[in-house]
């Protein structure tokens, strides 16, 4: 008999256990961040800025929009950083012989001032980064580096770039902590201070991200703390410089996107169904096709978004690819086969240019530089009449399906006649567009003559013309 009663009374007490650890569960997803930031006391009257790389050499005319250099941007950010500066990064790599990677070096000294005062900083990486030099110096200094095995949980890699310093201030684009980034490469971000509202959400990638650190598993269930806070049903509302907006971040891939967290290919989804007149697109590649490990398949979802668009919403489209001697020949297929859909409609509006910087590269050579790397456009953004969306990712079925990214939103109804994120980045756009470096097709020749490079890869491209 006293033995039933035990059990029976162990049981009681299991339940109330289960009952307990149940509610404080449930608590926790309302409660504060460990650092007291909530949805009431953060800080939502933010500033926005883009910042751009702009390779030597490059030349625009004189009227044309610029912005802040990243150098001074990602200065700026470490300058301000008072407590902690946490980095995602797709690479790590800062110091080279190259004369361009100056920058990357200043930065790489500022960081280790900042370990020298104590600041805290955290760095999450891609394993396959584990020999990193950069990563090792910043270790002994006193970082705490976090490795990721994303081979293990999906065949893929880390892509993330972002910044979050102070809890406050964001920086998120296509520049890596690379030297390369701040030398040959287009790049451009966004940088927003004073916004730990949006901080709130970005911190639950990061710490999602901390969480795996050198698992071999993602676990069966996340921790309501990875939960998002905002998507897009429940955008988080804000003002950047005056401008009333509405923002939310995006996470890839679906493996590591806990409850309510929107996936990049959502958030871009989202962004080109909000545009009411055009979609302007500026990747590095665009091919709609999963090529994995035993998997290569035809990934038709942003491509048929994009003919969706053009043909049942009469949205004007301009896509903007980069080229180089990389460049995957079967982009040239998709893109000819993306136009051929405007064929005989009214009102269908779609053009493609590429962005080829490969006449700068080339030149170098000629002229005896050491030049050990090619200048590349690397920008990855969406940018509409309502919306732009900043990301991680090109237009690559691979990369959206197994690799590890994050992209921001920003809606904005109503800038009045005051300058707002939009428009600066649709003017960047138009820049590039316009610019001499943009061309309709890729038929080219080039003109220098010491100009030595992969003859085969040149012979498959250079007398294409997708018009
Ligand atoms: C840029 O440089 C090229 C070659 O030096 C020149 O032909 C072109 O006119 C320049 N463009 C602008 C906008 O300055
Ligand atoms: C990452 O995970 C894969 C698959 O489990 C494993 O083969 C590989 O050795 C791991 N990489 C490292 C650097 O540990
Ligand atoms: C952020 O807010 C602080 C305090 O309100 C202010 O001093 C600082 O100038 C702001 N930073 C920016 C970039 O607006
Ligand atoms: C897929 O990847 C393999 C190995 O990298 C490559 O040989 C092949 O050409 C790729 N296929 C396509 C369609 O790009
Ligand atoms: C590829 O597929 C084969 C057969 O299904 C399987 O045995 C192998 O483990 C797979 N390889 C990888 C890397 O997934
Ligand atoms: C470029 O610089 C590197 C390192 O300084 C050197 O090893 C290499 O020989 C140089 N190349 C040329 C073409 O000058
Ligand atoms: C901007 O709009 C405000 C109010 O609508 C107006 O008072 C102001 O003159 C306008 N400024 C310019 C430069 O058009
Ligand atoms: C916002 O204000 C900052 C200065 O505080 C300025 O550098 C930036 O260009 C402004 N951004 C926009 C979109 O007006
Ligand atoms: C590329 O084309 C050139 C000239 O037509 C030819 O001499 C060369 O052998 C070709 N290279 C390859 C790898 O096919």
């Amino acid at each position: 008999m006293s033995q039933q009663k035990c059990i029976v009374i162990f049981a009681l007490v299991c339940c109330f256990a289960i009952l307990v650890a149940l509610i404080f569960s449930a608590v926790d997803i309302v409660g504060e961040d460990e650092d007291g930031l909530s949805e009431k006391n953060c800080q939502n009257n933010c500033r926005v800025a883009l910042v751009e790389n702009i390779p030597e050499g490059i030349n625009y005319s004189d009227s044309a929009p610029s912005h802040l250099s990243l150098f001074q941007g990602w200065m700026n950010l470490l300058n301000m950083a008072k407590k902690s500066v946490d980095i995602v990064s797709s690479q790590w790599d800062l110091s080279h012989s190259h004369p361009s990677a100056c920058q990357g070096k200043h930065l790489f000294d500022k960081l280790q001032e900042l370990l020298s005062q104590n600041i805290e900083i955290k760095l999450v990486s891609d394993i396959l980064h584990k020999e990193s030099r950069l990563l090792k110096d910043l270790r002994n200094k006193g970082a705490e580096v976090m490795y990721m095995n994303l081979t293990a949980y999906n065949d893929g890699h880390m892509l993330s770039s972002f910044w979050i310093v102070d809890k406050q201030h964001v920086y998120i684009g296509s520049a890596s902590l690379e030297w390369n980034s701040l030398g040959q490469m287009k790049e451009l971000g966004v940088i927003l201070y004073n916004c730990s509202c949006l901080v709130l959400d970005l911190q639950r990638i990061f710490a999602l991200y901390s969480s795996l650190k050198s698992k071999s598993k993602v676990p069966p269930i996340w921790s309501k703390r990875l939960y998002a806070v905002y998507n897009t049903d429940n955008k988080l509302t804000l003002k950047l410089n005056e401008t009333k907006s509405e923002v939310f971040v995006s996470n890839s891939p679906k493996l590591l996107c806990p409850k309510d967290r929107v996936l990049d290919i959502d958030a871009i989804f989202s962004v080109m169904d909000d545009a009411e007149q055009f979609v302007y697109i500026a990747v590095t590649d665009y091919l709609p096709i999963i090529n994995i490990t035993n998997e290569t398949r035809y990934w038709p979802y942003l491509d048929g978004k994009i003919r969706e668009a053009l043909i049942l919403r009469n949205i004007k489209v301009r896509l903007l690819i980069s080229y180089s001697k990389e460049t995957n020949p079967l982009t040239f297929n998709f893109v000819s086969s993306l136009k051929a859909i405007c064929t005989e409609v009214s009102g269908c509006s779609l053009k493609v240019k590429f962005f080829d910087l490969e006449e700068e590269s080339a030149c170098c050579f000629k002229e005896q530089k050491n030049c050990s790397t090619f200048k590349l456009n690397r920008n990855k953004y969406v940018v509409t009449d309502k919306a732009v969306y900043i990301g991680n990712f090109d237009w690559v079925g691979t990369y959206f399906n197994t690799d590890a990214g994050a992209g921001l939103v920003i809606n904005q109804a109503e800038s009045g006649n005051r300058t707002s994120v939009i428009k600066q980045l649709k003017a960047v756009f138009e820049r590039d567009w316009y610019s001499h470096y943009a061309k309709s097709s890729t038929t080219k020749i080039p003109n220098c003559l010491s100009y030595k490079h992969n003859q085969a890869a040149a012979n498959k491209t250079s007398l294409r013309n997708v018009n």
